[in-house]
Order: structure tokens, then sequence, then C-alpha cells
């Protein structure tokens, strides 16, 4: 199973790609974290990228498709966390996937409300290590500045400005809703409403997904829980 998880800046995609990968047993690809290890280690693609990401700004579609295309390579079973964002690439996508037998089966949006989003990102921290995504009202640590899962320290992204942020929105609703959309007219749309607890948002989509027939990936998640897995 491939899925994508569509939102808004801190809509929670980030949140739950780590859920369901686990639950899912599928592998996350963030189009964002690769960017931000590129720009880290200043690899040519890293340095043509920077410019956009510090302003809030698309990268260009070709540099994002070959490093997320060339991450997946191999792969089986793919959850996609701010990939595609724009028509071009969603054309790129489904085209590299089908010369490998392979299709996209459930698109999931997260809606939630510019006010919320706004007030998600000002208390975001992110673990150094790993991307492990916290929150100091939402989602805390249980050490300040530590992270839960690997022990590394929890940075602010560089991206996480007032101005930045409202760049990034206004290229989520005018570059990214035709996406949605494309999903929604294959009939692989699942809409979610992402201002529910982390827990609650998570069991909707895995109800999303099990209602849209994916009933047997679903299924083995329940029998884990009950095994205590
Ligand atoms: P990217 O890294 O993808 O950032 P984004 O889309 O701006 O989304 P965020 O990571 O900010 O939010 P999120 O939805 O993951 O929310 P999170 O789980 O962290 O992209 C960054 C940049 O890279 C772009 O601006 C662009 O320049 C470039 N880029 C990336 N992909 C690209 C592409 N395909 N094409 C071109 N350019 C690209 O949650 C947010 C906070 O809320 C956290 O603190 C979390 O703990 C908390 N939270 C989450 N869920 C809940 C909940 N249900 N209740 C309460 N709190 C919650
Ligand atoms: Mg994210």
């Amino acid at each position: 199973m491939n899925i994508i998880l569509f939102g808004a800046q801190g809509s929670g995609k980030g949140t739950q790609a780590q859920m369901l990968a686990d639950e899912l047993k599928l592998q996350p690809r963030a189009s964002g974290e690769l960017l931000r290890d590129a720009i880290a280690h200043e690899t040519p693609a890293g340095k043509i990228a920077k410019p956009y990401y510090d302003r809030g700004d698309l990268v260009p579609d070709e540099i994002v498709t070959e490093m997320i295309l060339e991450s997946m390579r191999g792969a089986n079973g793919i959850i996609l966390d701010g990939f595609p964002r724009t028509l071009r690439q969603a054309y790129l996508l489904d085209e590299s996937l089908a010369k490998v037998g392979q299709r996209i089966d459930a698109a999931v949006y997260l809606e939630v409300p510019r006010e919320v989003l706004l007030e998600r990102l000002s208390g975001r921290w992110i673990c150094r290590a790993h991307g492990h995504v916290w929150n100091v009202k939402t989602h805390p640590t249980r050490i300040p500045g530590i992270c839960d899962y690997d022990g590394s320290p929890l940075y602010h992204r560089s991206d996480d400005s007032p101005e930045t942020i409202n760049r990034r929105l206004e290229k989520f609703f005018s570059e990214t809703i035709p996406v949605v959309d494309f999903y929604a007219r294959q009939g692989k749309l699942i809409r979610i409403d992402g201002t529910d607890t982390i827990e609650h948002v998570n069991q909707h989509i895995l109800a999303g997904l099990s209602a849209l027939g994916q009933q047997s990936v679903v299924s083995a998640v329940a029998e884990d829980r009950t095994s205590g897995k």
C-alpha cells in the first residue's frame, strides 16, 4: 500500500506519518526532511534548494522529485509526507510508480483552520537525529529539549518564522489544493478533521483507509494491537 499525506503547514503530516509508518509497516518519506538534510550537508541539490526553502517557496519540481524518487527506489509500501505538492510532481510520481507496477492507493487530507496551524507551529520542536515532531503544549517530551525516542536534542525549524509560515500557507492553497482535487477525482481521497487529538486523528485515518478498501492492512493493525505488539 502506498499513501500520501496532504495538509497545510502544521496540520500534523509529520506526526501522523510516524505513527502510520509503525502501524501499517510502511516506510515514511518526507520531502521536507530530505531537503533539510541536503541543505545541512550543502549538497549540490541542497544549495539550489536553500533560498527557496528559506523564503517558504516551493523548491523546483525537478530537484524535489528526483530526491524523493531516489529515496523510494526498491521500497515496497510507502507513506509520503509533503510530496507531491504540485500537479507536475503528482504526474511524475504516478508515472514512476506505474513503471514498477505500483500506484498510490490512498491520499489523506488533514484539514485544520489557519489560526490552529499558527498556534501549533509556534510551539513545535523537532529532534535533531530523526526529525521526530514534538510540541511544548500539545505533545511535550518527558525531559524538556530532549527527544523521548532517541535522546537527541530538539531544535526549532528555520522556516517557522511568522512571515515564512504565511508564505508557505499561501503556496499550499494555490499549488497543492489542485493536487488534493486530482486524487479526489480518482476516488482515493480521505478527508480528516485534523483539529482532533493526535490519537483520534490517527484512529480516523485508519478508519478512513478501511472504508476505502484497504481492509486487509488495517485488520493487521487491529491484530497487532490485540496481541500487544
Ligand atoms: P515540510 O517540511 O513538508 O513542511 P510543511 O509542509 O510546511 O509542513 P510542516 O512540517 O510544517 O507541518 P506538518 O503537517 O508536518 O505538521 P507536524 O506534524 O510537524 O516542507 C518545508 C519546505 O520544504 C517547504 O516550505 C518547501 O520549501 C520545501 N518542500 C517540501 N516538500 C516540497 C515539495 N514537494 N515541493 C517543493 N518544495 C517542497 O505538526 C505541527 C505541530 O503540531 C507539532 O508541534 C505537533 O506536535 C503538533 N500537532 C500535530 N498534530 C496535532 C494534533 N492533532 N493536535 C495538537 N497538536 C498537534
Ligand atoms: Mg512536517
